[in-house]
């Protein structure tokens, strides 16, 4: 995150000593960082050294069956037509991957009981449908749906939903971190007026998290899909302050305050994050543009440089036929896309759009994983041909 902030007691000094009430034993710091020492980071204090992992096994490896030799084509799919049960961390099913990012759904219907860690991707997780706490190590963070939760790698955490039927998640891993992009912020790192968003809009921990917000001292942890169990000598839930620029935070997609204009604007606009491989972007209720003449629905466009991943959240998606909330279209570089047949002149003189959905623009292509063919609309590639 691009702003400082600091949770809980710390020393006045960082890497002095730091002593308990007892005034013989210390505090552990930790320097927690994303980018080797030349990036953002945090130090955080720990009540045991953190390094006290008294075993890690390997679970399982869980290698996703991938389409091999598909025509390039595009496709579109309805994730919630799956149904699979699960916590949220196990059963997350993987669509869509590159060697930068990988993209999964997960419908949620037990609690997890345990923390989990993502080793060696960053995590956004976008919570369709659901509401409860994320529990980190950093501190908790109350969530409810339209969150997105930036999860920095390495942080231990766990999701606990209020209720535990119809919560949808949307995840994305990644190998760089989500940012905000720098078009947004000025030479300080400040956000500056022209942003969609402000500071005020992102939510950091409120409060530090203690050993019953974890059940089990065993923490999974994930690498790529490598799955291997931790067990702690102590519960990782043990910072007592930390203060610094990397932590999880959440900002909620109806906080996104759009840019309208005059004629159509493309979607560098609705940019929400960037990563160095691919950007997030979100399209939320807007009024469309107020030329006399304008045409709402986008132009057809050849996005030669990305792959182009819409996962669509609610409403009446006005460029678009057959979709569901939770289908997800994919549009992959070298082909031209844009509205089917009528959606361009259905939009003329319309004032307004309800839609809500989110976009993932990857500069590398995807391979697709062999579920996708079960829940596929296999007419969508002809869904351009006029009848
Ligand atoms: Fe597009």
């Amino acid at each position: 995150m691009a702003f400082y902030t600091r949770l809980g007691k710390l020393p006045e000094k960082k890497h002095c000593t730091f002593y308990k009430e007892d005034g013989v034993s210390l505090y552990r710091e930790e320097l927690f960082s994303t980018k080797g020492f030349s990036g953002i980071y945090s130090l955080r204090y720990h009540e045991h050294m953190p390094t006290e992992i008294l075993s890690i096994t390997t679970q399982s490896v869980q290698e996703p069956k991938l389409e091999k030799d598909s025509a390039l084509s595009w496709r579109l799919f309805h994730t919630h037509r799956d149904n699979s049960k699960g916590d949220g961390i196990k059963n997350r099913r993987l669509w869509l991957r590159n060697e930068d990012c990988s993209i999964y759904t997960a419908h949620v219907t037990d609690q997890a009981m345990y923390g989990y860690k993502n080793a060696i991707a960053h995590e956004l997780v976008f919570v369709h449908r659901g509401s409860g706490f994320l529990y980190s190590d950093f501190g908790m963070i109350q969530f409810a749906a339209g969150d997105y939760l930036v999860i920095p790698k390495g942080c231990i955490y766990r999701l606990v939903f209020d209720h535990l039927s119809d919560n949808r998640l949307l995840l994305v891993e990644s190998k760089t971190p989500f940012e905000i992009p720098s078009k947004y912020r000025n030479e300080f790192g400040q956000l500056q007026e022209h942003a969609p968003y402000s500071e005020r809009d992102f939510r950091t921990p409120s409060e530090l998290c203690s050993h019953e917000h974890l059940p089990s001292q065993s923490i999974v942890c994930k690498a790529g899909d490598v799955w291997m169990l931790q067990e702690y000598k102590h519960n990782p839930f043990d910072v007592v302050g930390w203060e610094g620029y990397e932590y999880p935070y959440a900002f909620n997609i109806k906080d996104f305050s759009p840019v309208v204009g005059k004629i159509h604007l493309p979607p560098p606009v609705h940019q929400v994050f960037s990563t160095q491989s691919f950007v997030v972007c979100n399209f939320v209720p807007r009024l469309f543009d107020f030329h006399e003449h304008a045409v709402p629905a986008p132009y057809f466009h050849s996005n030669v440089d990305s792959d182009e991943v819409i996962y669509y959240v609610e409403g009446d998606f006005m460029s678009r036929t057959g979709i569901e909330e939770g289908s997800v279209s994919y549009h992959p570089m070298g082909l031209p896309h844009g509205p089917q047949p009528g959606k361009t002149e259905n939009s003329i003189g319309k004032k307004e759009t309800k839609e809500f959905a989110v976009m993932i623009d990857t500069f590398s292509p995807l391979q697709k994983a062999e579920s996708i063919s079960k829940l596929e609309d296999k007419n969508y590639s002809r869904s351009w041909i006029q009848k």
